[in-house]
């Protein structure tokens, strides 16, 4: 096949190996493929070599641990073993400025270094979120001044990655992969390798384009059903009704090749993906001459949540004569994401922020974040343990649920914290028994709509 070769043994190098790229190198040695990570920092590449991994990913320390300093995952911060790979996958960085324009740097240094040690034959797959179109107008550009030309020399596709954090190695071996090819051959060839690579279904585009906005609509379309639940969850409030009741009921009728899938209400959204992915298109829009509605309305809800939750921890204090000055309040899980220990954009932080300006006395605990990444972000050392983090708290505010809190003993804890003691539930996760078992406990239980 034209861009692929025939040979049982594959070489691919994988062109920034942050959380995403390591993830794909990561599998694809796991599964078979000779993989060549190249990264321009250094100290992660030396962290590799040691067999080391800094991202806390269910399974990734361990597979890299594993096949790192084996030929199976050979690692670089030079890009002079491109040439020996045949398949070429980039995951670079895609931040954004403010306005949803893609801050190139990082894409640009790839594609201008590829082009300095691409050779012909080769097959070069891009797999970071950017913009509708920025792939042939600004990659294919960058790639061929070199002198090899786009789908004569070389193969191009765009295949996007839509794994997310916790589960992102289970996701990456089921998932199917969109592939959008330059030609039918960069498609043909791209479609192979990741059938013979993960073993996965691959879904082809028609496009470059069709690729680059599957992913956009995917993270629109959560954003958007997440502004949704919330502004759901706020009415049912107001109307003292448990939105998981209306979730869960509402949710039971089938709707085009589905159900009808409202997500969960929580004290926001946060990481790098939700938080910029619906502005790309939104920016798009507004270049092509459609006005997105919908991206900065959902935007402007999620983004409000941190804020009604901080006002559900006053009000229900208020209601206990308690005052937020001077109360003691216990935040445990402060990542963005359940599970995970990762506090990129965490809508924990602001939450957090408004409690100590509104003079309460705050303790964050959280077991699977970096303790120096929490203090820099929250500027509060995290507690060590969770008993001395609610000891005599006046709140406990759950804003992130992570699997070891399933351990916690709140009939126990009960004795720990002040009286009365108000729980606040950020991640609509407690179920109707266990909320009952925390009232007779002596908790007075809010969640958000609920
Ligand atoms: N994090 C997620 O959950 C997620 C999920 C799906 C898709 N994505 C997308 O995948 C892409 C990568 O995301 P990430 O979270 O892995 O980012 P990241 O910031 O963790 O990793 C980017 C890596 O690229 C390296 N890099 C930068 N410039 C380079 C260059 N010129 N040559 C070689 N390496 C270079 C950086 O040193 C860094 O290690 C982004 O486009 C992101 O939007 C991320």
């Amino acid at each position: 096949m034209r861009f692929l070769p025939d040979e049982e043994n594959l070489t691919a190098a994988v062109v920034g190996l942050g959380y995403v790229g390591s993830c794909v190198a990561a599998t694809l040695a796991d599964g078979g493929i000779d993989v060549i990570g190249i990264d321009v920092d250094a100290t992660l590449i030396e962290e590799f070599s040691r067999g080391e991994c800094r991202f806390r990913e269910t399974g990734l320390p361990e597979l890299i641990g594993r096949w790192s300093g084996t030929s199976r995952l050979r690692l670089s911060t030079s890009y002079q073993p491109v040439a020996e790979a045949d398949v070429v996958i980039v995951a670079v960085g895609t931040p954004i400025h403010a306005g949803g324009v893609l801050a190139d740097t990082q894409l640009r240094g790839a594609c201008e270094e590829l082009s300095r040690h691409i050779r012909p034959g080769q097959l070069l797959i891009f797999k970071s979120t950017v913009p509708p179109g920025m792939t042939r107008k600004l990659v294919v550009g960058l790639l061929e001044q070199g002198g090899l030309r786009c789908g004569e020399d070389f193969g191009l596709a765009f295949c996007p990655e839509r794994l997310s954090e916790g589960v992102a190695l289970r996701e990456l071996r089921s998932f199917p992969i969109v592939v959008g090819g330059w030609c039918a051959d960069s498609a043909a060839a791209a479609a192979a390798f990741w059938r013979r690579g993960i073993g996965v279904e691959v879904i082809t585009c028609s496009s470059i384009e069709a690729a680059e906005m599957v992913k956009l609509a995917d993270n629109w379309w959560i954003d958007h059903n997440i502004a949704l639940a919330n502004e759901l969850a706020q009415v049912c409030s107001a109307l003292e009704v448990d939105v998981l009741d209306v979730i869960s009921a509402a949710n039971s009728i089938p709707k085009g090749n589905g159900n009808v899938n409202i997500l969960l209400p929580s004290v926001g959204v946060g990481g790098s993906c939700l938080t910029k992915d619906p502005w790309m298109v939104w920016r798009s829009g507004q270049e092509l001459g459609v006005e997105v509605r919908t991206v900065p309305v959902a935007r402007e809800v999620n983004d409000s949540m941190p804020g009604y939750t901080f006002d559900l921890i006053a009000a229900e204090l208020a209601r206990q004569d308690r005052p937020l000055a001077g109360a003691r309040v216990a935040v445990l899980g402060v990542a963005f994401k359940n599970d995970t220990g990762d506090l990129r954009a965490t809508p924990t932080q602001p939450v957090v922020a408004a409690l100590r300006e509104a003079g309460a006395e705050v303790s964050i605990f959280d077991p699977l974040a970096d303790p120096d990444d929490a203090e820099k972000t929250f500027g509060l050392a995290p507690t060590g343990s969770l008993a001395d983090a609610v000891q005599g708290a006046d709140c406990l505010a759950v804003l992130a649920w992570h699997r070891a809190f399933n351990e916690i003993d709140f009939t126990e804890l009960r004795r720990r914290v002040a009286s009365p003691c108000v729980l606040i539930d950020g991640r609509a996760y407690f179920t109707r028994d266990r909320i009952e078992e925390l009232r007779r406990s002596g908790f007075i239980y809010r969640g958000i709509g609920r």
